[in-house]
């Protein structure tokens, strides 16, 4: 699977996500002009669900205009529903009756859902010589050698569920801290914009070569998982029986470790003046001098997160064409730095799970 992520891939991704950035843009100023204050979280989570439906599902979700477009609707049903239950669906989309039976009704009626729209936009795909830039299309092309599509419908549209289900508010929420980094940061942000400004140009657009010389916004984007990693811990089971080293404590096979990504991440053994926000952290001489396992964002190992690549790729998508629009700025509520977290939340979510913030036009602030 891994392979679906590489830099041609991404290019061919480029102008879908690029054209939901502008799209989040445009509504982010609209709500501005409406309310006076926007909130970040809800604008991000759009962006991310209709550059998923499109890259995933091949289908135009338009979340901003049309908050309650079935697409939308059927996907909430799915983030409603207990974790747990979940995994099993995504298992189950692949088996028989015997398993469907047994899910709560709203997953039966998502799950029928999603397996239609991927199973149409498969049928009339087949039928036609069309070829689309997006996730589906690179399930459907990984064929054998002698040239036979290798993925079932059924497994196709339980990765296409997946990536869904995993992609959505693990990058929403990055983008929610990032702009209020950026927001309480205004030097920080500035220098954003500069990078942003030079290099659309340099290269006349937002292009994906473009993005990939934003080396600060890079650092801005590592520094922000750093100090807000969405996904708080991980999880490994061991195989064999294995003591700690340097200590007596064994832990016997089948013993569920837990790792807190958020503890190591703001340890000062690592990370001086852990609560500070610093991009430089980052710069590539500090990267090598830390143990590579002090920075867990995405995992590790062979099950490390699967889409690290493009996760990244459409976080800076969006944030350069905000940071090329219009500046962030705090409201008179929100939390000075570090911004408290909900204790409740599995995914790293901010106290009061909204994040209002200010969104001045760039042509009206400068
Ligand atoms: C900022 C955004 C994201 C973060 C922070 C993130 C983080 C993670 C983490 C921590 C894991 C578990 C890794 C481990 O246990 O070592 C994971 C797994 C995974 N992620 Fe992501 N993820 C993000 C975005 C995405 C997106 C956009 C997609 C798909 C489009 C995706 C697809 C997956 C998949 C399929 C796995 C499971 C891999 C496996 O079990 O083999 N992720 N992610």
């Amino acid at each position: 699977m891994s392979p679906s992520f590489s830099t041609s891939k991404l290019k061919a991704m480029h102008q879908l996500t690029l054209e939901n950035a502008k799209n989040l843009t445009h509504y982010v100023l609209l709500d501005m002009e409406k309310k006076g204050e926007v909130d970040m979280k809800d604008m991000f989570g759009r962006f991310t669900m209709d550059n998923i439906a499109s890259c995933a599902f091949g289908v135009n979700c338009n979340s901003f205009t049309d908050p309650n477009s079935t697409f939308a609707t059927n996907a909430a049903k799915l983030f409603n529903t207990e974790r747990a239950v979940i995994m099993r669906f995504l298992k189950g989309l692949a088996l028989p009756e015997c398993i469907m039976s047994r899910l709560p009704d709203p997953l039966v009626e998502s799950s029928q859902f999603f397996a239609d729209v991927v199973t149409r936009t498969i049928r009339s795909r087949d039928n036609s010589t069309h070829s689309a830039p997006d996730f589906l299309q690179l399930l459907m092309d990984t064929k054998d050698k002698e040239g036979n599509r290798v993925l079932s419908t059924s497994s196709i549209i339980s990765q296409s569920v997946l990536f869904l289900f995993v992609g959505y508010d693990t990058t929403a929420s990055l983008l929610t801290f990032a702009g209020y980094c950026l927001a309480t940061h205004p030097e920080v942000q500035e220098r954003v914009q500069e990078e942003v400004d030079e290099a659309v140009s340099r290269h006349g657009d937002l292009t994906y070569t473009a993005l990939q010389e934003m080396s600060y916004l890079d650092r801005v984007m590592s520094e922000t998982l750093r100090l807000y990693p969405p996904a708080t811990r991980l999880e490994r089971e061991s195989t064999k029986e294995y003591t700690l080293p340097g200590t007596d404590v064994r832990l016997p096979i089948g013993t569920v470790v837990q790792i807190s990504v958020l503890s190591i991440h703001r340890d000062p053994e690592y990370y001086p003046d852990p609560l500070q926000f610093d991009p430089d952290r980052f710069l590539p001489e500090a990267k090598e001098r830390r143990h590579p396992c002090a920075y867990l964002p995405f995992g590790s190992g062979p099950r490390n997160c699967l889409a690290m690549r493009f996760a990244l790729f459409e976080a800076k998508v969006a944030l350069a064409e905000l940071m090329r629009q219009m500046t962030l700025k705090p409201t008179a509520c929100t939390p000075s730095p570090p911004m408290p977290l909900d204790k409740m939340a599995f995914l790293l979510t901010p106290a009061g799970r909204k994040m209002p913030l200010i969104a001045v036009p760039r042509s009206s602030a400068e």
